[in-house]
Formats: structure tokens, sequence, C-alpha cells
């Protein structure tokens, strides 16, 4: 990756990351139907209009989404939504962001949060990719967590995994100067392209001091009880934002 790829240039390769035209976007999750509660699909109507915020290809304004100016931290496919949930709770004066395609996940999520009165969070039901492409504007988040992201293992599979050039360089230039980017995952070859990856991003650099304790995960808690390995990578946003206009880094 060169030193100066910009949110366009990552756009680009992102919209057809196989290089050959028109051909369609791989994407990093399968569309499953899953099972829902009757709750929950209620929820995905009732719930929506407060929680919910629409994909549109056009950047937002965080301010007028929260109704208030303060730190916003989005969650790349937060799964059920409980450690995201706690997170909110926890942190009263962050916002959350949180993106995720699977309904029932969302479903859960929206029904809890409403039970907990939950206000400081808003999801979206998008793949990740288009949404910090295109709806998060750059330099503007304190910190993007991808918690157990859909590890791929199979070889032929591992161009659909997140974590590829062109998504983190969408990470680095979405985040703020010294906002984070907060990795986990417990298969081992994924934490290496991971490292190797960010590794090749000049905005980017690991953090090796300790980091506050987060919330277990659905999966994690799985991980754990099948005696799986913990790989948490946390990485710093370098060097002040472009100014306006301006899409090149130095
Ligand atoms: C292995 S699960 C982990 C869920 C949760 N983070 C946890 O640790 O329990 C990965 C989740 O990421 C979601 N996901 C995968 N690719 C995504 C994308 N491009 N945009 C949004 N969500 C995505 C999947 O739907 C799935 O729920």
């Amino acid at each position: 990756m060169s030193g100066t790829l910009d949110k366009q240039q990552a756009v680009r390769a992102t919209k057809n990351p196989s290089g050959s035209q028109g051909s369609p976007a791989i994407r990093s999750f399968v569309r499953r139907r899953g099972r829902m509660t009757e709750a929950q699909r209620r929820a995905l109507s009732d719930l929506w209009p407060k929680y919910g915020v629409a994909y549109a290809p056009a950047p937002l304004d965080l301010q007028d989404l929260f109704g208030r100016d303060a730190p916003c931290i989005l969650e790349i496919g937060f799964g059920n939504g409980d450690a995201l949930l706690t997170q909110a709770r926890q942190n009263p004066d962050l916002d959350y962001l949180g993106i995720e395609v699977h309904d029932p996940g969302i479903g859960h999520c929206l029904l809890e949060a409403n039970r907990q009165g939950v206000e400081n969070l808003r999801l979206i039901q998008h793949d990740a990719v288009d949404v910090i492409r295109d709806q998060i504007p750059n330099g503007s988040l304190r910190s993007i967590n991808l918690f157990y992201p859909d590890p791929w293992p199979k070889k032929r599979h591992r161009k659909r995994r997140l974590v590829q050039p062109e998504f983190v360089a969408l990470v680095a230039t979405s985040l703020e100067p010294g906002g984070r980017f907060h990795t986990v995952t417990d298969w081992p070859d994924y934490a290496e392209q991971i490292t190797a990856v960010v590794d090749n991003n000049p905005l980017l650099a690991p953090i090796t001091t300790p980091h506050p304790k987060r919330s277990t995960t659905r999966f994690e808690a799985r991980g754990e009880a099948l005696g799986h390995d913990v790989f948490e990578q946390v990485y710093q946003r370098m060097l002040d934002i472009p100014k306006a206009g301006e899409k090149e880094y130095k």
C-alpha cells in the first residue's frame, strides 16, 4: 500500500476488490436468515425509528445524530449487541454507533437497548465497509472496535476477511488523531493477518500499554469455553487529519 492511500483511493479499491470491472464486491458476511423471535421481529419495525440509521452514500452529521457533541465509538459486527450495550451504559459521556447485518442480532440489541433505557446508541444495518467509506466523516471517531470478526478459516475464503489493506485505510482515515482501532480475534492466523496489514498502514501504530478491561462478547465467551487463546491488538491513529479538501497524508 502506498503511504498516501486516501479514502477515495480506498473506496475504488474496496468497491471492486477483485480489480475486474463490474464484478460485485466481495462481502465479509453471508446473509443468513437466522431464527427470529416475534419480539425481535417487532423490535425491527417498532424500535428502528428510535435507534436505527439508514445507510445512504453521504456523510453523517454525528452531532445531529446523537443530539450532542461527544466522542463517538464505532463497533463493527456487534452480533447480539450485549457487549456494545454494556459499554454504552458504562460510558454515558460517549456515543456508540453499532453496525451489524444480521436481523436477529439487531432485533435483540434493539429490544435490550429499549429495555435498559440506553440513549447514547444508534445502529446501522448495512455492510460496514460501505458505511465507513461513505457515511463516516474523516477524523471523526474516537475508536473503531472490531471484536471477533468472521474468521473465514478456509484458504479459499480468506479474501472475505474484513481486515484488508483497503478496509484498514478507511479505518485509519475515519479515526481522529489519537483514536484507536481495537481488534480481538481467537484465530491465530487472522491475528497475524491483522498485524501484517495494519503494520503496512502509515497512519496506525500499535499500542503496547495495557488497555482498560472491556466486556466479554458472546463469541468470546464461546471461545473461552473451548479454551481458545485471545489475540487482542490495539492501534493508534497518528498524525493530524488532512485539511478540508486535502486528501493526502504526509
Ligand atoms: C463472529 S461474529 C462476532 C459477533 C460479536 N462481535 C461477538 O464477538 O459476539 C461476526 C459478526 O460480524 C458481522 N459482520 C460480518 N461482516 C460484516 C460487515 N461487513 N458489516 C457488518 N457486520 C458484519 C456478522 O453478521 C456477525 O454477526
